[in-house]
């Protein structure tokens, strides 16, 4: 589909998501030559630099961040052409003028939120009451979108002042990744699964997001988060609900987002013992709390827990969770455990493991699916289990476009106006009111965080949450 031309205005455009994210992907659409002629970039930040400085900013970061500054001088050249910069001073009245002059008529106009949420009202009331963006006109938002659900209400009503639901981009950048959507292609576009996708045949779910960083240089920002908030609220959540939904009636934004929040408002409340903390310790100068302002800080980098949807799809299918930082790999993916056959014709002791769907996110993207088959050879009838496999990039072969970047995607279809893989207001408000209790009940009962080293699969008590319901993680060894 092509993109109309456009203006972006991205706030907090000297800042590290805008530098290691927003214009990268920006670049990767220009390097494919499917960024409009005439669409204009405009950073806005309150440093004191001009245009030729900022390109010059923009093209060390697309040298350090981007996969496609390969490419070479000229055509990063091109993409700089782009570029302007503002300078602006979100809570006051310095540079709003001379940002609006920079403004085109007739073209979509895109004001992307890349800084701390404090800002969003100051700068969309700003927007709004000195004439730079009209009922067209689309926000993006980034998260953390609140804290709670208290201030992610503050938040929706904030900017439900100033703009429409329909104008208002909430990302999850998860919902970008070509994976993720492939799962509602697997799911709707084939015969396949969706018979078997309840809990009559399906066993449990496993939904994993491991990352092998650390919390580096982001301790202050994490420090008040922790894995629930960073992690757990957003990422795994959509996931979760890709997963467990209903079939939308069309692939369309309020169908899609409509059947997500079923799902959300579906799930039980978890009980303390079926979440576990965790917090990783390494050598020295490697222990989460050496990154962390407080050396006693109590907030967790991994999490793991049972959840259940409590619907006639899902009654008795549990879906567990987990997803931690300094962990043995990095690994995101999701595993549909499928139940065992009722009866086996060849014996107990044939052989044969349950099916098994898996969905990689990371590190590759793909999907295998263990099947079982007949050992070979003369002997009898003894059956072994073996993966379909298929990577996608393998699968679709050479000629396939390339997979483009979470961020690439979105900020296209926010040009583009479809808000299907973004967040609803409400849906971000669901997802609170059900992590608020955890967190709360954890300060409550002030529970610590269990140790874990760092490069293991998280720790023991997470193992255990599976193994007293007869089952275990898949590895996340790659
Ligand atoms: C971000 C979190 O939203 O997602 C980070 O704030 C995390 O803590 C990141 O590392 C993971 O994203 P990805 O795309 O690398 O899996």
């Amino acid at each position: 589909i092509p993109v109309d031309t456009f203006d972006l205005v991205i706030f907090g455009g000297t800042g590290d998501l805008a530098r290691r994210k927003i214009l990268p992907g920006l670049f990767r659409r220009f390097a494919a030559g499917q960024m409009p002629e005439a669409a204009q970039v405009i950073g806005a930040a309150r440093s004191d630099m001009d245009v030729t400085e900022y390109r010059s900013m923009i093209r060390d970061a697309l040298k350090e961040f981007s996969d496609k500054a390969e490419q070479g001088d000229d055509v990063i050249d091109g993409f700089l052409e782009h570029i302007d910069y503002a300078q602006v001073d979100a809570q006051g009245d310095d540079g709003w003028d001379a940002l609006r002059e920079k403004l085109r008529d007739g073209v979509v106009r895109a004001f992307y939120f890349s800084v701390a949420p404090f800002l969003f009202g100051d700068i969309a009331e700003r927007l709004k009451t000195r004439g730079l963006s009209d009922d067209q006109s689309r926000i993006v938002v980034e998260k953390p979108f609140g804290r709670d659900l208290e201030t992610a209400r503050s938040l929706n009503r904030t900017l439900a002042t100033f703009f429409d639901e329909g104008q208002i981009y909430r990302i999850d950048h998860y919902l970008g990744k070509e994976t993720v959507q492939n799962l509602m292609a697997v799911r709707f576009g084939n015969i396949l699964f969706e018979p078997l996708w309840n809990s009559q045949f399906i066993d449990h779910v496993q939904i994993t997001v491991a990352e092998t960083v650390g919390v580096g240089g982001r301790g202050s920002y994490y420090d008040k988060s922790g894995a629930m908030r960073d992690m757990v609220q957003n990422h795994l959540m959509q996931l979760l609900c890709l997963i467990a939904m209903e079939p939308p009636a069309r692939f369309e934004p309020d169908a899609v987002r409509d059947e997500k929040l079923k799902v959300i408002r579906a799930l039980e409340p978890v009980a303390p013992n079926e979440v576990v903390r965790g917090q990783y310790e390494g050598a020295e100068g490697e222990n989460y709390v050496d990154h962390a302002e407080d050396p006693r800080s109590t907030t967790e980098s991994f999490v793991a827990m049972k959840v259940q949807v409590a619907n006639w799809r899902w009654q008795g299918t549990p879906f567990y969770l987990r997803t931690g930082k300094k962990l043995r790999s990095r690994v995101s993916e999701i595993v549909v455990r499928f139940r065992e056959p009722p009866h086996s014709i060849f014996g107990k002791d044939a052989g044969g493991r349950a099916n098994e769907l898996a969905i990689r996110l990371q590190p590759d993207e793909g999907m295998d699916l263990r099947v079982t088959i007949k050992e070979p050879g003369p002997g009898g009838m003894r059956l072994v289990d073996v993966p379909l496999d298929m990577t996608f990039a393998e699968a679709l072969g050479p000629d396939a476009e390339e997979v483009p970047d979470a961020y690439e995607r979105l900020i296209m279809d926010v040009i583009r106006g479809n808000q299907t893989l973004f967040m609803r207001g409400d849906e971000v408000e669901a997802a609170w009111a059900w992590t608020d209790p955890i967190i709360a009940n954890w300060e409550e009962a002030k529970v610590r965080p269990a140790k874990y080293d760092s490069g293991t699969s998280g720790p023991e008590a997470s193992l255990e949450l599976l193994h007293r319901d007869g089952r275990r993680w898949r590895d996340i060894r790659t």
